[in-house]
């Protein structure tokens, strides 16, 4: 049995590639399980998406006006670090430059920067402060397209890609060299970054597709690797291999594996569908929800990466917030089952999800039962259950799977089943949790 899989039988770990390189950088992450993803740039400002440029095919001599008024007069990011860090997330993605080109840093590389706009000043550096300060990890996402940088090659999502007079002739090494410049800024000049997170390749498609020959991949992670070893590098260089695999907007249906080998996750979501903040949106997913998502992704082995889209003042919008504050009451007494657990090889019983840390195991109840849960394979394996958001417990028994059913007797139930006695009422938390403390000899059995 290898260290993969002796990980997914005793639930501590889940299994991350075979680089033992890459399993101890990403060791903070698979523990941390949770963290907020921050979208920020000029697209605040239209306020409907942060594709708006490409979507609406808008010309820079528009956009512009986005960049002379960009005033953020209420950004205030400790307020930000705070929401973070009462919702039960342990780091942020911040986005250092957005495909529309627009940096929150101060580069020396552009003119096209947020020192240059009203808002006069390196805003990515207060951000970074601001989160260290409260106790999270900072990563930054940096976009590889670039829809303002004059010699990014004109491909199928270019804004300029109908415009007649537009130069079609570019660059790409020069537009490369100032994306591996601007990315040895950020890991020169803000201390450790935990986390760098590319967004993205599109090497196959037909017009302009890019990928590792056009980011020159290979030399830009070694360039990370040569600054700072040990930061995290995402998937989507268009390179074989990578510290996290990043599933964008949708739920794995399983541990995820590449060629055959596990590997580690984290799925990236919207509460919205947008990631830019975008005024007019209804799509809102309720609470509950971002919390199946959470568990759901722990019990198959991955993290959430929940986004927010400030305002152009500068501030989490009140729907947002009010979002993060529900979570935030739940994982304040369910973070057990979510901090430092992976999944397990157990398997749950419908509606339900198992995630496990050595000896406890945590069953989280996506749809409340009538009265009873039996639970497969756990008969003689639990020493004591109790809800975990208020500790209080849950009766066991082991029924005779040999008797018949009549009255109020059951039957018919698979031998080794473990019931648990349920109260009739749903506890009034997003998602109740139960936690098994099995016994250390048939943990990891
Ligand atoms: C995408 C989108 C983008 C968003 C990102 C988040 O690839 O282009 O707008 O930033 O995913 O993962």
């Amino acid at each position: 049995m290898g260290p993969e899989t002796q990980d997914l039988v005793t639930g501590r770990l889940e299994a991350s590639g075979t680089d033992p390189v890459s399993l101890t950088r990403i060791s903070w992450l698979r523990e941390a399980r949770f963290g907020l993803f921050i979208h920020w740039g000029l697209y605040s400002m239209p306020a409907r998406h942060e594709w708006v440029k490409s979507r609406e095919r808008l010309p820079d001599e528009h956009y512009n006006r986005y960049f002379e008024h960009f005033n953020p007069d209420l950004f205030n990011p400790a307020a930000w670090a705070e929401e973070a860090s009462n919702a039960g997330m342990k780091y942020v993605v911040i986005t250092t430059k957005h495909h529309e080109g627009f940096c929150l840093w101060d580069s020396a590389l552009t003119d096209y920067k947020a020192t240059n706009t009203p808002a006069g000043r390196d805003l990515l550096r207060e951000i970074i402060e601001a989160f260290r300060r409260a106790g999270l990890r900072v990563g930054l996402y940096n976009s590889l397209i670039d829809w303002h940088h004059p010699e990014f090659p004109i491909d199928e999502f270019h804004p300029q890609r109908d415009e007649p007079g537009a130069r079609k002739e570019r660059d790409m090494r020069k537009y490369s060299s100032y994306l591996h410049g601007q990315v040895r800024e950020l890991l020169s000049s803000y201390g450790p970054i935990d986390y760098l997170f590319f967004d993205f390749s599109y090497p196959d498609r037909a017009y302009g597709g890019k990928g590792r020959d056009a980011w020159r991949s290979e030399d830009l992670l070694d360039l990370v690797r040569e600054l700072q070893p040990t930061t995290i590098v995402n998937d989507r260089l268009d390179l074989p291999d990578a510290d996290v695999r990043t599933p964008e907007q949708y739920q794995p249906v399983s541990p995820m594996s590449v060629r055959g080998v596990p590997v580690f996750w984290e799925a990236c979501q919207t509460m919205n569908g947008s990631w830019g903040y975008d005024r007019d949106n209804l799509d809102w997913k309720p609470a509950d929800l971002l919390v199946r998502m959470l568990i759901d992704g722990v019990s198959k082995g991955g993290n959430l990466l929940l986004n927010v889209g400030p305002t152009a003042r500068g501030e989490l919008e009140p729907r947002a917030v009010s979002l993060l504050r529900s979570i935030g009451v739940w994982t304040h007494p369910h973070g057990r089952a979510i901090y430092g657990t992976g999944p397990s090889q157990l398997e749950p019983p419908s509606d339900c999800r198992y995630t496990q840390r050595g000896d406890k195991l945590y069953l989280s109840v996506f749809a409340w039962p009538f009265r009873h849960l039996h639970l497969p394979g756990l008969a003689d394996r639990v020493d004591y259950a109790q809800m975990l958001h208020d500790g209080s417990e849950v009766p066991m028994s082991v029924i005779d799977s040999g008797q018949a059913a009549q009255n109020t007797t059951m039957g018919a139930l698979d031998p080794g089943t473990l019931t648990l006695e349920m109260p009739i009422r749903r506890p009034e938390v997003l998602v109740p949790v139960i936690e098994l403390f099995l016994r250390p000899e048939t943990a990891s059995i």
